[in-house]
């Protein structure tokens, strides 16, 4: 029995693969993750004051910061928020141009908004703010979490975090939402709707929907119960503006949702995703984690933000779901 117990532990310890290389800066929370068009140079932008800007010529590093996009902060006035306390930045490429969405919000409450900066270059220096897209308030969603997507030539943004979860809207230009009406493409029906963080990754037939669901953070203060930290599912689509299932063919806007990487060796409480399709390694999936040895030395000083390192596994397809690999 011993035998047979010792056995399943070690089979389920072994069922991701290790976590991708990183050396040099690899602090990081939401990041997101973009190569330079003209160079293939890694670009690694995240949550943090002025949006840390963090380079590297291979995505396991050596990483270093070179500046800030948005040094003097947001235009976006947040009532209580620092206009430099930018969140969870969006990057992607679309003609010459580079688009980064972003979050000003108060944590907890719906007293968010999501904005966007343009570069042709991506550096330090290079960014312009053009404020905020015009997402329209509702006690429905929060706007925060900004995903971009563009399906079938039209350009949306997936956005959301808990109350209604993950919601999409078209946009009438790069920079403005206009006239456009959100709707909901994800939703946990049950507790306090745990999903955010969605990034949507189109490949072969389907668009995959990654969302960061469970609890997010403060894992020092308050352990949560095994399994609830913070985790990555996926649900997938053949329009990509809805009917998003999970593996079992379950509804995703009816609790649906395929956990993909969860809590491993030192990875605890894996999320704040993204898919960079890599020039050399092809879809790799990029994520933030909680280091298991930070945690039972019983975190850092903040106890929120610090701590959290980024980490990379490449994702191939099986029977046309995402599987980590090494
Ligand atoms: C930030 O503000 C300082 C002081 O007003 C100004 O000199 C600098 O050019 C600003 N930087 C950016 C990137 O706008
Ligand atoms: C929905 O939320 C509950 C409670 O947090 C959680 O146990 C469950 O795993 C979630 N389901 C999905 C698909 O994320």
């Amino acid at each position: 029995m011993l035998a047979f117990l010792s056995l399943f532990f070690v089979g389920l310890a072994a069922a991701y693969p290790n976590r991708g290389a990183c050396t040099g800066d690899c602090w990081t929370k939401d990041p997101t993750v973009i190569q330079r068009n003209s160079d293939g140079k890694y670009f690694r932008f995240a949550t943090g004051t002025g949006i840390p800007v963090i380079t590297a010529d291979s995505i396991k590093g050596p990483w270093k910061e070179v500046g800030k996009a948005l040094p003097n902060g947001s235009k976006i006035n947040v009532d209580g928020v620092d206009a430099a306390d930018i969140w969870a930045p969006d990057v992607h490429l679309s003609g010459d141009t580079y688009y980064m969405y972003y979050v000003l919000s108060k944590l907890g409450t719906q007293n968010s908004q999501i904005g966007v900066a343009t570069s042709k270059t991506l550096a330090p220096g290079s960014w312009t703010d053009h404020g905020i897209v015009g997402i329209p308030q509702n006690s429905a969603y929060n706007r925060i979490d900004p995903n971009w997507v563009k399906i079938d030539g039209k350009e949306y943004l997936n956005f959301g975090s808990f109350w209604g979860d993950i919601y999409q809207v078209q946009l009438e230009t790069p920079l403005k939402v206009g006239s456009n009406t959100p709707h909901q493409i994800a939703f946990n029906e049950t507790l306090n709707h745990r999903e955010e963080g969605a990034f949507q990754y189109q490949h072969g037939d389907y668009h995959y929907l990654f969302i960061s669901v469970g609890i997010a953070g403060g894992y020092t203060k308050t352990t949560p119960a095994e399994g609830a930290e913070y985790h990555i599912n996926v649900c997938r689509s053949s329009g990509g503006s809805g009917g998003f299932v999970d593996k079992s063919g379950k509804d995703c806007l009816k609790t649906g949702g395929t956990t993909i990487l969860s809590s491993h060796g030192q990875v605890f409480g894996p999320g704040g995703q993204g898919v960079l399709n890599d020039k050399d390694l092809g879809p790799v999936l990029y994520y933030h984690y909680y280091p298991l040895a930070t945690k039972q030395a019983g975190g850092d000083a903040d106890g929120v933000n610090s701590g959290y390192k980024f980490s990379w596994n490449q994702l191939t397809f099986t029977d046309g779901w995402p599987v980590v690999s090494a």
